[in-house]
């Protein structure tokens, strides 16, 4: 992935930001696009959107390093962090496919919603998909999917953090479910 020049963000790119997680992780978080510190580090959620996601995961009981693989729906950063656009959501996916066939987690978080419209292929807002769980399909693949705010919306729009800790209590509880 490091040399893919699919799309014009390999111009502006300094590192692809491929996901970080253990091959066996059985959560999967799946956020929009790197920042500026994730495209200099070359890893996912490293700046302040991180250090929130690593609260809201510690708050369910899930130990990141150990537990839960992070990806972006995009693996290069949108100059000045500007939304992805929908020729490099489509060129990009086919990543994001292929880590959720490999990794196979129990269950997938998608956080904001480019990661929900592009897992679930439908451009329904936030607020309708949130509150149950989804199907993610591709292929033979299929796996529950809650939907919940970005992190960085999240650090700016403080009274969607009790919904979003909702969607995390119900993550929680789908995946417990499965045993
Ligand atoms: N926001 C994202 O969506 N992904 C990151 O990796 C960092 C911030």
């Amino acid at each position: 992935m490091a040399g893919c020049f699919a799309c014009e963000l390999c111009r502006t790119r300094r590192n692809t930001v491929f996901g970080v997680g253990p091959r066996t992780a059985r959560w999967m978080l799946v956020g929009e696009a790197p920042g500026e510190q994730e495209d200099e580090r070359g890893e996912p959620f490293v700046g302040p959107a991180g250090r929130l996601l690593d609260q809201m995961l510690a708050a369910i009981g899930v130990d990141r390093p150990a537990e839960a693989f992070i990806a972006n729906v995009l693996k290069c950063r949108p100059p000045g962090n500007r939304n992805p656009q929908p020729g490099e959501v489509a060129r990009c996916e086919p990543y994001l496919l292929r880590q959720v066939e490999l990794i196979r987690p129990a269950l997938i978080v998608a956080l904001g919603r480019f990661a929900a419209q592009s897992l679930l292929d439908t451009d329904a807002s936030i607020a309708s998909l949130r509150g149950r769980v989804h199907r993610f399909r591709a292929g033979e693949v299929e796996v529950p999917l809650v939907v919940t705010y970005h992190p960085a919306y999240l650090l700016r729009t403080l009274p969607d953090k009790a919904k979003s800790w909702a969607d995390l209590r119900l993550a929680r509880r789908t995946f417990d479910a499965m045993g």
